[in-house]
């Protein structure tokens, strides 16, 4: 069984850099298909679900050439087929994205259901019901979604009942070529769905309004080819950040656009963080102690719940009481049984965390319950007493770019190690 295991105690210096965000690459990937020809995507980050997105694609008949650790070229002009197939998705609920591209492409598309995962039950029912009203049919049978367009594709006014990413993507993918213009109200307003937008209009596409919350797609012919560079990842940023917040070590986390943290960055100070800003990144310290403050999750440009673990786990070690509330998902607070077993105090009362600072927090052994817990749980052990080993590291692997490497390249001693299963 694959760990990481951590010591505590080691101070971080120096700088990292993150990569390409895992939330934009993944749409900009799928969203290829609407553009067939050599679509080159540069500053990919290099994580198990980007692969898992190239296997989709090539099953569909695309062909991906790897140009160097962080560039993909993905031609798209053979894509002959629209069926998912079942054991991808079901390894990655993301591959959902390429609903909307098929449908536009091809009319139709087989997409298996999406399952659930750790931290909720991720419906796309608003997927589903913005789609229909763009003229989508849809039947279901045996874990597949099957999706027809008989009288085609038509635009229309869909105001969403929650600013979904993943609805608010989809929709924009199926408008670009509809006949006449969609209005998506209530859309989501993340970084990521600006990216989109833009290498949609770069593709041709007259995408306006991406980033607020009524985007405007006014639908054209077809969409050609494009280079584009995928947005800094922000969240793979703001859990370096925490890092340096939760150790007290001064280091510059960068290959981000600092705006694109917004609240995160005033939330930390409040904390005790010191941030200071440049174009492409911050450098973090902490003069004094860590204080409490209360976090409520929310679509941006409110708290990310992307970020939720890892200000909880910061938050452990204030000098005082926090309410964290997790808004988005129903059950993102399942690693903190993993947090009590280190020797925080945190006591979940529904979507609320409930955190009574402690002086310190002791090494153990945990499992990642998901990407992001898994992070802040590594984060924690970077200041736990003695050793903490994180099992379930795959979820790390999914979303952070050479983790263990970015965190021995500041100085901490992590390590990732191969330990016997259990003989049960
Ligand atoms: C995206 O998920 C991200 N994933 C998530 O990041 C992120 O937490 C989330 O957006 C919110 O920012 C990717 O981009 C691959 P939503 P998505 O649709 O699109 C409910 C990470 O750690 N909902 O905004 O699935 C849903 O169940 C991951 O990188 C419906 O009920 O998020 C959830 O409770 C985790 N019906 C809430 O809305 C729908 O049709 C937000 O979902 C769609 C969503």
């Amino acid at each position: 069984m694959e760990v990481i295991r951590v010591e505590g105690g080691h101070r971080l210096e120096g700088e990292v850099r993150v990569a390409g965000a895992k939330n934009s690459a993944l749409k900009l990937m799928a969203a290829t298909i609407l553009a067939p020809g050599p679509n080159l995507l540069t500053n990919v980050p290099d994580i198990s679900d980007v692969h898992i997105m190239g296997k989709v694609l090539k099953r569909l008949g695309a062909r991906i050439e790897v140009q160097g650790k962080h560039e993909l070229l993905i031609d798209t002009t053979d894509v002959d087929k629209w069926e998912t197939p079942y054991e991808l998705v079901v390894k990655m609920r993301a591959s959902t994205a390429v609903m909307g591209p098929l449908i536009t492409r091809f009319g139709r598309a087989i997409v298996a259901m999406p399952g659930g995962c750790q931290i909720g039950e991720r419906k796309i029912d608003m997927h589903i019901l913005g789609l229909e009203a763009l003229g989508v049919k849809f039947d279901y049978d045996h874990g597949n979604i099957h999706a027809t367009t008989p009288d085609g594709l038509t635009g229309t006014d869909v105001t969403l009942e929650f600013a979904s990413v993943g609805a608010t993507e989809n929709l924009m993918m199926a408008a670009v070529c509809a006949k006449g213009t969609t209005t998506i109200d209530n859309a989501a307003r993340e970084p990521e769905i600006v990216d989109l937008a833009n290498m949609l209009n770069e593709m041709g596409a007259k995408v306006r309004g991406a980033g607020s919350p009524l985007i405007q797609i006014e639908g054209v012919e077809k969409l050609h080819p494009v280079e584009h560079t995928v947005v800094g990842d922000r969240i793979e940023a703001g859990s370096f950040i925490a890092m340096g917040g939760m150790t007290g070590d001064t280091i510059r986390v960068c290959g981000f656009k600092p705006r694109n943290l917004g609240l995160v960055i005033r939330k930390f100070q409040q904390i005790g963080l010191e941030l200071k800003e440049d174009s492409d990144g911050v450098v973090v310290s902490r003069p004094g102690e860590l204080h409490p403050v209360d976090i409520q999750t929310l679509p941006f440009p409110g708290f990310p719940t992307d970020m939720q673990p890892q200000v909880t786990a910061m938050l452990t070690l204030a000098n005082g009481s926090s309410i964290v509330t997790e808004n988005v998902f129903e059950n993102r607070f399942v690693f903190c049984g993993e947090m009590l077993r280190m020797g925080a105090d945190i006591t979940i009362e529904g979507h609320h965390a409930i955190i009574h600072g402690v002086k310190g927090l002791s090494g153990a052994p945990v499992a990642a319950p998901d990407l992001r817990a898994g992070a802040a749980l590594v984060m924690s052990g970077l200041v736990a007493d003695g050793y903490t080993t994180v099992s379930n590291i795959h979820y790390i692997d999914r979303g952070y770019e050479d983790f263990v490497q970015k965190l021995t390249g500041l100085g901490a001693h992590v390590e990732r190690l191969d330990l016997p299963e259990d003989d049960d």
